[in-house]
């Protein structure tokens, strides 16, 4: 197990719908638990089933630290059979936690504008980076923190009330329900000449699509920017490779990292997508 992380029993306080197929779970934890980095991620299964592949990922959305316990909240939308059986899970019943997991975002303490891109339920671990890493530094109030969050439709955006008031957000959906048709992306595309390498980092999680493309905007630009992958993955804990991606190494040759533990987070310059 890596060093840090744990398995524990939590219990549901309460798990309910946020946006159409999206959930927000929070979970009773042991002070045992230890607090995550944003960007790291936990392997979760309700406690009644056994069997490693029953348990799923899921980015830590939120962290609260009580005198005598922890309060972690999980922000998923079903995708298949292991979110359908969260979604159906009660309060009171016991959620096995195996975290905090992985390798998370970096915190620069020189930039002075943060830019954040997700797509979907990417902005999980986005607004605990925001949250934990960013919002309760004293010097926040002198950077600008910048959200693109983006998901195909109105009605499946999550987090709006929780990151309005504390950031310029802009909201993109495909159909044009809601802010700029379109991708994250090609907002972004259109306004990146106002980002300067030497005071922006950009953070960014979603489908592989939006990742590729940022990889493909980004080709060229000196700007600094870390990506969360939302591999599929087995034993979360870097025995069975089944998470491995293709990076390029320093020295610019091609080499395997497994997600659950090099990653999740990763320099989008290290990224090699099929055909690139
Ligand atoms: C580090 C990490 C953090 C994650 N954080 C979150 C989070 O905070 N919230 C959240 O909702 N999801 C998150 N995910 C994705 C989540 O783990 C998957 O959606 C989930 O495992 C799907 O399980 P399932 O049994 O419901 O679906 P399955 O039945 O396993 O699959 C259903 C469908 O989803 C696709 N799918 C399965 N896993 C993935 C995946 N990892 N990425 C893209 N498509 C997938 C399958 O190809 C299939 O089409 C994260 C993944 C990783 C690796
Ligand atoms: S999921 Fe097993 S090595 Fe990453």
């Amino acid at each position: 197990m890596p060093e840090g992380s744990s398995v524990t029993t939590g219990e549901i306080l309460d798990n309910r719908m946020v946006a159409r197929d999206h959930f927000l779970m929070r979970v009773f934890l042991p002070l045992s638990f230890a607090r995550p980095l944003p960007g790291q991620f936990v392997m979760v299964r309700d406690c009644r089933l056994s069997g490693p592949l029953l348990a799923r990922p899921l980015s830590v959305f939120g962290f609260q630290r009580r005198p005598d316990h922890s309060v972690m909240e999980l922000l998923y939308r079903v995708a298949g059979r292991g979110t359908s059986l969260f979604s159906r899970m009660k309060p009171g019943e016991g959620l096995c936690v195996l975290g905090p997991l992985g390798r998370g975002f970096s915190i620069h303490a020189d930039v002075k504008r943060i830019v954040v891109v997700a797509g979907g339920v990417g902005i999980a671990p986005l607004s605990f980076l925001v949250d934990e890493g960013y919002r309760q530094s004293p010097s926040l109030e002198k950077r600008e923190l910048r959200v693109y969050l983006g998901a195909g439709t109105e009605e499946l955006l999550t987090c709006r009330e929780r990151l309005s008031g504390v950031c310029d957000l802009r909201i993109c959906t495909d159909d044009g329900s809601l802010g700029y048709r379109g991708p994250v992306t090609g907002l972004l595309g259109e306004e990146l000449h106002e980002f300067a390498a030497e005071d922006t980092a950009i953070y960014a999680c979603g489908p592989t699509a939006m990742i590729r493309e940022l990889g493909r905007l980004l080709r060229n630009s000196p700007l600094r920017c870390e990506v969360s992958l939302e591999e599929r993955m087995a034993c979360g804990v870097g025995a069975c490779l089944g998470c491995a991606v293709a990076v390029q190494n320093a020295a610019g040759r091609r080499e395997y990292r497994r997600v659950c533990h090099d990653g999740p987070v990763f320099d989008l310059r290290e990224m090699i997508f099929n055909g690139s």
